[in-house]
């Protein structure tokens, strides 16, 4: 094991967070965990860094993004993994290794990881799983045994370029008849998208990301989307509530 790591997740319902630290806390016996949604997130201090972000639309959020953009890797060796709700994970593990490159880290090893669907609890309920998690497991130690081996090599993962268009908000959750206005949801929006506005959660639909975490964490479960955007998810997903996807897990080529 390696003494610590930097673990770098953003995580609005906690199911990336869930999946990458089980892989971080199997690579190094001290992690230091930082959440990009965050502000003022400094350069990783470790030698080996994890990164985890959920798939938007088959992309990474911008959040990610940006904030990968700002750090200087200095040749650090990087872990990826994205983690997606059993759909589709398209050009995001792409382009999180991409924005990992651009920013000076060498990505050694990736992953597209499945979780609970945020918007549609019941497709990949109750994953990351056992299995999951064993797998996740089998892979750090794979990583392990190629950073003591000292092996140098690139990493290919499918995806295309240019990526897929983002997807577009145009609707945001919403706040029940029982909701206190306590306010918790607008501290926790990543993109700053709830205002608190005479005693009414007002959410801007420009800067709201659907990211979902309003609504997986007010303390009475009075954030909801739109009743009818959530059926209409839910019956888009309905075929995937039945499909067993399996996680994905890539390696680098050893250039000989
Ligand atoms: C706005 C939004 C878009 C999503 N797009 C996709 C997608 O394109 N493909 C997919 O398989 N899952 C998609 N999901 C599901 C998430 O990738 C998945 O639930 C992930 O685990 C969420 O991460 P979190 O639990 O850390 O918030 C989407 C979820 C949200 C909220």
């Amino acid at each position: 094991m390696l003494k610590t790591i930097d673990f770098y997740y953003f995580s609005p319902t906690g199911g990336t967070k869930k999946a990458g630290e089980v892989l971080a806390f199997e690579i190094a016996e001290v992690v230091n965990e930082v959440n990009l949604a965050e502000k003022g997130v400094n350069n990783p201090g470790s030698d080996v860094v994890v990164v985890a972000a959920p798939v938007f639309g088959g992309r990474i959020p911008t959040i990610v993004s940006e904030k990968i953009a700002k750090f200087n890797g200095e040749g650090k060796k990087a872990i990826t993994a994205v983690v997606y709700g059993v759909r589709a994970y398209e050009d995001a593990l792409l382009e999180l290794n991409d924005v990992m490159k651009k920013s000076g880290f060498e990505v050694i090893a990736s992953a597209a990881l499945v979780a609970q669907h945020s918007i549609v609890n019941e497709v990949g309920a109750g994953r990351p799983d056992k299995a999951d998690i064993a797998e996740i497991k089998q892979f750090a130690k794979h990583i392990l045994s190629t950073i003591k081996e000292g092996k140098t090599g690139i990493v290919t993962v499918p995806g295309n370029r240019p990526y897929k268009d983002r997807m577009k908000v145009s609707a945001t959750p919403i706040s029940l008849s029982t909701c206190g206005d306590c306010g918790y949801c607008a501290s926790i929006c990543p993109s700053e998208a709830i205002l608190n506005t005479s005693g009414e959660m007002i959410t801007d639909v420009n800067k709201c990301i659907m990211c979902m975490a309003c609504v997986a964490k007010c303390p009475t479960n009075s954030r909801i989307l739109p009743p009818n955007i959530q059926d209409g998810m839910t019956q888009k997903l309905a075929a995937f509530k039945d499909i067993q996807r399996e996680n994905e897990f890539f390696f680098e080529q050893v250039i000989l």
